[in-house]
């Protein structure tokens, strides 16, 4: 565990994640950094119905929340009383699933007497990396690559987001998850298609690289799954275990190129020399080689969160509302009627 220390004053922050089909729950604390977290993945619950069936998971994150807080709390050897700021994710995400963890956030609230803050779910992601590695300066570009979004984002301070570029259609994720489903691999479908193409040739295939050579710095991967389709179809029968692998290494590598190639783009278009990766994709060992490669051709420095803060989390909750607390960007209130942000822009994060 790294030390935190700064002259700022000491915030401690509950942090609760619900957006889609991961309940997070986390303690946070600005001097001594992460002092605990657990977390409950419903993937299994889902996995059946081929996605995220957004009801079950909303039922899920009511049954997981309370347990997870107790389980967390006594990780970080901490009683709520020293909790300063709750704080919970209120949007994107799915609207059912969200509520439940922002009910439970200002129910507690009220209920301890502390202030609530609302946390955008892609900031979280966003300064995930600073998590293990607290030092990591701004400014920075950041690819932040989930399973609903891809962007590329000029951070020049902390809560100043400018957007670079980011999908017209589908989500990167998304091109893996979609793929995948083609190819007959379970949910969620990023990690499946990457362990496959660990097996396959990644040249086998000619796919697509859309808009990779197009002068702005945005993505385009819906037709991508579509070239999939197709080869699944072409193949018909014959679709062996290594012409799956093949097809999953060619999905990977077409994906990652895109994703490396306009990172490294957007590095010089904000005039950065370093890239920070976020988002469930950012835990793409392929992806990761390739920005590694290309940001040292470059002279660029490379970051990325842990892997188990690549994917829907707690601490990058209670991380981010740590930090804007601390920071005077945000304000935490004794207001407790509450609202959610299914589709909420990570550019306008006003308090
Ligand atoms: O950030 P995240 O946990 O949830 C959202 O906020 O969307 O990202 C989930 C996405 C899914 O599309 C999943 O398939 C993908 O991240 N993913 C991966 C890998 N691990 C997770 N994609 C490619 N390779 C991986 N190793
Ligand atoms: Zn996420």
């Amino acid at each position: 565990m790294f030390q935190f220390n700064n002259d700022l004053p000491r915030l401690r922050v509950l942090g609760i994640e619900s957006s889609c089909d991961e309940t997070g729950v986390a303690v946070y604390d600005s001097h001594r950094g992460l002092l605990g977290d657990a977390l409950h993945s419903q993937v299994a619950m889902h996995q059946a119905y081929g996605g995220v069936v957004p009801e079950l998971a909303s039922r899920d994150h009511i049954a997981r929340t309370l347990p997870l807080l107790a389980q967390t709390l006594e990780l970080a050897q901490c009683g709520m009383a020293e909790i300063d700021v709750i704080a919970y994710t209120r949007g994107p995400g799915l609207a059912g699933a969200l509520l439940v963890g922002a009910g439970l956030a200002c129910a507690l609230a009220m209920a301890t007497d502390k202030p609530v803050l609302g946390v955008h779910h892609l900031e979280g992601h966003l300064l995930s990396p600073l998590l293990s590695d607290p030092g990591l300066d701004f400014p920075f570009v950041a690819l932040l690559v989930s399973g609903g979004h891809t962007m590329l984002l000029d951070v020049r301070a902390l809560g100043h987001y400018r957007l670079l570029g980011e999908t017209v259609d589908d989500a990167a994720g998304e091109a893996f998850d979609k793929s995948a489903k083609l190819l007959g691999l379970g949910y969620p479908g990023g990690p499946a298609l990457a362990r496959l193409a660990a097996e396959g040739n990644p040249r086998a295939f000619a796919l697509p690289r859309p808009k990779l050579h197009s002068a702005d710095l945005d993505f385009s991967f819906a037709g991508l799954k579509t070239a999939v389709l197709t080869q699944v179809n072409r193949i018909g029968g014959d679709l062996t275990a290594q012409r799956r692998a093949d097809l999953a290494a060619s999905t990977q590598e077409a994906i990652t190129d895109v994703l490396a190639a306009k990172a490294v783009d957007a590095l010089a278009a904000a005039g950065r020399d370093t890239l920070v990766v976020a988002g469930g994709v950012g835990a793409n060992r392929r992806l990761r080689d390739k920005l590694d490669i290309a940001c040292s051709r470059i002279g660029a420095r490379v970051r990325y969160p842990d892997l188990q803060w690549c994917t829907d989390n707690g601490p990058m909750i209670a991380h981010a509302a740590c930090r804007r607390v601390v920071a005077g960007l945000a304000h935490p209130r004794r207001d407790y009627a509450f609202d959610v942000r299914p589709r909420w822009d990570l550019t306008d994060l006003a308090d």
